[in-house]
């Protein structure tokens, strides 16, 4: 086999082979293929696409590049459940420990944020003393007792993955929906999970932007899911503007502890989104029969108080200060030098967010960070006080900033006002639901 050709063959819109694949896979981490004919090839992807089969190999082999994870040991159905990247997106703090409560059992490695999404380490390690980096062995320790443990993945998790995407970064290959795929399903694989739920976000501070698109990654994953052996459903939710209200790590873990506690209303965005991601991951794991009662499960695992319990425990278990999973207490870790009222300009309805816009400001106040490595500072950030659809007076708050770097505090103010569009009519409000898509829809 010749790596050209393979690359004519893709390029001329042919599908290939698994073993071809493996050739080309194998050989880039092994490094006898140069980044140039990678490039090439995944270029080719671009433009011509794959077919489910291709996408299902390609998958495969990746996750087949470095470390595996055993959660045989586990009983019962291990879930999992993952995001496209959201602003405000906190829900895995609160689905998981509810899953927990209910039965579930949520042995999940998460990711970190960069540029404007936040990650789910990074929201759990503003807890004084929580350590995401786990042995697999204190790992499933932790799941066992607690049926929840949220950690880093290992360094050598699907190296073909690191290797591809930093080649798609600067190549204009990040786009490609067979390469999304593949990437975020490898990892989610050799994660060890039997059920995943994936969180498709479309929208303005979405990686898919468009419906169509959104849907086809979502119907190309769950194809992926399935062509594997697991059980895998997608749901394909609003990123028009932040899923909730706060935007920081903090500030974001204080919102779930307020949800987990009963005090966000159930028509609030975020617990719409909670509560569809939990339904799922209870059906997919046979612990409910129907949405009804996987629904009722979740809302008494809220109202007793056993969804922060799980929470508190897997802080404590993971080395963390639980006393700061309290809903007064973890204030605490929001205190900041200075609070700023960005206000708005003019009277009207809010039309229209552009949520990247607003994950940016947050990351340039020291919530997110620009390259990996970046210390992110866990008080900062913001909380919006209006959503889509809301009517706001001139000089009304917008959102809140919560600020100890004023360096970049103009711009800041400057990106949030060009984020929110006020117009004269109302436009109405949104859905944050688009639809679901299961094996039976492929
Ligand atoms: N997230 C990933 O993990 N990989 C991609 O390619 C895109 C988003
Ligand atoms: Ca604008």
């Amino acid at each position: 086999m010749r790596t050209v050709d393979l690359i004519e063959k893709k390029a001329d819109g042919l599908e290939l082979s698994e073993e071809e694949i493996r050739f080309l896979i194998s050989g880039f981490v092994a490094g006898d293929i140069p980044d140039y004919q990678m490039s090439a090839f995944m270029m080719a992807v671009r433009l011509n696409g794959m077919t489910p089969g291709e996408t299902a190999a390609l998958t495969m082999i990746m996750m087949h590049s470095g470390d595996i994870a055993d959660l045989s040991m586990l009983k019962g159905v291990k879930l999992d459940k993952h995001s496209t990247g959201g602003v405000g997106d906190t829900t895995t703090l609160v689905v998981a420990p509810l899953v927990a409560a209910c039965g579930g059992t949520v042995a999940k490695m998460s990711g970190r944020g960069l540029g404007h999404t936040g990650g789910t380490l990074d929201k759990l390690e503003s807890v004084p003393g929580l350590k995401v980096e786990q042995t697999m062995e204190d790992f499933i320790r932790i799941v066992e007792e607690n049926g929840v443990a949220v950690i880093g993945q290992s360094g050598n998790l699907v190296p073909a993955d690191k290797m591809m995407y930093a080649l798609r970064d600067v190549t204009a290959t990040v786009c490609s929906i067979p390469l999304i795929a593949s990437s975020i399903m490898s990892k989610k694989l050799a994660s060890g999970a039997d059920a995943i739920v994936l969180d498709v976000k479309t929208g303005s501070g979405a990686f898919m932007r468009t419906l169509e698109e959104s849907f086809e990654l979502a119907k190309t994953m769950v194809s992926i899911g399935t062509l594997t052996g697991r059980k895998v459903r997608a749901v394909v939710t609003d990123m028009n503007q932040p899923l909730g209200m706060a935007v920081g790590n903090a500030l974001e873990l204080k919102e779930a502890i307020e949800l987990l506690s009963g005090q966000i209303p159930e028509t609030d965005p975020l617990y719409e989104v909670c509560m569809l991601l939990g339904v799922q991951m209870l059906m997919l794991a046979g612990l409910a029969e129907n949405e009804t009662d996987a629904r009722s499960s979740l809302k008494a695992a809220i109202d007793s108080g056993k969804g922060l319990a799980r929470l508190k425990r897997m802080v404590e278990l993971q080395g963390g200060d639980s006393s700061y999973i309290d809903p007064v207490k973890i204030n605490e870790l929001c205190q900041v030098k200075q609070k700023i009222e960005v206000r708005s300009t003019k009277a009207g309805y809010v039309s229209a967010m552009e949520a990247e816009k607003i994950g940016n400001a947050a990351q340039m106040l020291g919530a997110g960070r620009e390259k990996k490595g970046d210390p992110v500072d866990p008080a900062v950030g913001l909380v919006m006080k209006v959503r889509c659809g809301d009517h706001v007076s001139m000089n009304q708050p917008l959102c809140t900033l919560y600020v100890n770097d004023d360096r970049r505090l103009n711009e800041v103010i400057a990106l949030i006002l060009e984020a929110i569009d006020i117009e004269d009519t109302n436009t109405g409000r949104k859905p944050m639901v688009y639809g679901i898509v299961t094996d039976r829809d492929l």
